[in-house]
This record gives C-alpha cells, structure tokens and sequence, in this order.
C-alpha cells in the first residue's frame, strides 16, 4: 500500500466511521484490507479505495466496517460497572421514573458488538424481582452488520460465555456441543439496529433512554470524533440519565455535559 493510498483510506474511514489509524498503522490496514482486494481479484489498494469511495453499492460500505472493526467483547464484561447499574443506579431510575408515572426502564448499548454487554443487561433485569412488573426495553445498535446478525442470531463459543455465573448459564442458555445458544426470553428483551455513532440522523431513532453503556468503543476515536459520539449519546438520554463509557476510557477533553459521579469506585457520568 503506497503511503498516498493510506492516507486516503485512512481519512476516507475517519470521515465515515470516527475511527482514527494514525500515521504508523498502516500495516493494520493492509492486514485488515488485504483478503478483501485479492478476493476481488483487483490489482491493489487503490482499486479497492476506488470501489469504496465512488461506487454506487452501499454493501461495499457495510463490508468496510466489517473489516476495520475490532469487535472483542464477553458477557458479564468489567463486572463492577453491571453491579453498580443493578443496585444503586437501578434505585435511582426507577424512583425517578415512579414519580412521573412511569413503569419503564430504557437501555442502550451503543456499540454492542456480538451482544454479549446487552444480553448480560438483559440477564441482571430478568433476575431482578424489582424489575418484574416493568416494562424494559433493551436497545442494542453498531455500525458492523456482521457483528449484528450474529448478535440477532444469539449462540456462543466458550470464551464469550466464560465469565457468565453457572445458574445464569443453566438457566439462559441451552448448550449443545460447546455452543451456548440464548433462549427466547432473553432474546425478546433486546432490540438490535445498525446506528454510526457518527450519524446523528442514525442517533435520533434512540431518545429519552435512561442509561447508556458505550464502552470500549471511544478509544478507536480520536477527541473530534469522541465528542461528535458523545454528544449523541447525551442528546438521547433523558434528562439526568446515566452514561457508562469503559473503564480504560475517559472523558476528559471531550465533554463537560455530564457530571461525574462515583459509586463504589465506579465512575458514571450524568447527564446534567
Ligand atoms: C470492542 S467492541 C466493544 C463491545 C462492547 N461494548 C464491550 O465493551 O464489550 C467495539 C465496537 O464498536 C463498534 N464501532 C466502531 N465504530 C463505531 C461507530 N462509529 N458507531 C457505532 N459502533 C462503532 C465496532 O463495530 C465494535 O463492535
């Protein structure tokens, strides 16, 4: 890849996607790229940029980002952050809620990956007696559609599974030759949409939700980007709800429209 060809996929990918390569990664393009342009039997890179930024399938697109996309995820994923949603955030939204009449819990999981973070989500509510009587709504959106379909479709090797609780794994899961494969009832909780954190036209399908979690995603953004995402993210909660971001990640530089606040050493930024 001639160091021209990088620079304008690069740029080409930040424009669409916020995800950031800086100057010295360009072997993680030719490594991510490379398959995709002998598949197609074209000569080179440039072909494939050619393709990407001025032919008419949208496909080509969608395929891009299944491509430069770094989908790692587990369930039950930087644990202290769930148990902080489940006991006192969790009390909060719903006393809030209560007063206003409101019987509802709303999540999203805005960069969910193969649905492990919301189907864990959607584990903690269905175990919670509290949350019995309300109704809860689980949205769940990424710019991958690879990684959605094999969200929808909700089966699981032994690595993604390896931190959900045996009564959790008994309970939720039918397992047939180390495949986990979700059941219904935890399936039915969750709705997936492809959303570009980006695409403010894609963020306005999600309003008035009470928490986000948009974890291990702002790291592939550089700050221009990470506050385009999060300024989407604040225009979809409803006031005073509640952001996750990972806990490798940061705000800082980004936004000063949450506040944040710490419970048992978590932090959570409010919408203020
Ligand atoms: C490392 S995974 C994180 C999964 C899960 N949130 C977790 O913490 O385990 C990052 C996800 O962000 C998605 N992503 C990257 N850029 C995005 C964008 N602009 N809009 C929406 N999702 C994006 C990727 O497709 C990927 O599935």
């Amino acid at each position: 890849m001639t160091d021209d060809v990088f620079k304008q996929l690069r740029d080409f990918i930040y424009e669409k996607s916020g995800i950031f390569i800086p100057d010295n990664k360009k072997y993680f393009l030719e490594n991510r790229l490379g398959r995709k342009v002998q598949e197609k039997n074209l000569k080179g890179y440039e072909d494939y940029l050619y393709i990407i930024k001025y032919g008419s399938d949208k496909n080509e697109l969608n395929g891009l980002f299944n491509l430069i996309t770094t989908n790692e995820t587990f369930f039950f994923r930087e644990p202290q952050q769930f148990d902080v949603f489940s006991g006192e955030l969790f009390k909060r939204i719903t006393d809030e809620n209560a007063k206003s009449g409101r019987k509802d819990i709303r999540i999203w999981s805005a960069a969910s990956s193969t649905g492990e973070e919301p189907y864990t989500l959607a584990m903690i509510l269905l175990e919670k007696p509290e949350a019995q009587a309300l109704k809860k709504e689980i949205y769940a959106s990424d710019i991958s559609e690879a990684v959605l379909s094999s969200a929808r479709a909700g089966v699981y090797g032994s690595y993604s599974i390896r931190n959900v609780p045996d009564a959790y794994l008994k309970k939720y899961f039918n397992n047939t030759n180390q495949q986990y494969s979700l059941t219904r009832g935890i399936k039915s909780l969750t709705k997936f949409m492809k959303v570009n954190l980006m695409d403010d036209k894609d963020t306005k399908a999600i309003r008035g939700v009470d928490v986000i979690f948009c974890r291990n995603v702002l790291i592939y953004f550089d700050d221009k980007a990470k506050q385009k995402a999060v300024s989407n993210l604040y225009d979809a909660l409803r006031p005073n709800g509640y952001l996750f971001i990972g806990t490798s990640e940061s705000l800082h530089n980004v936004t000063r429209a949450f506040k944040p606040i710490v419970i048992n050493k978590v932090i959570v930024y409010q919408k203020v």
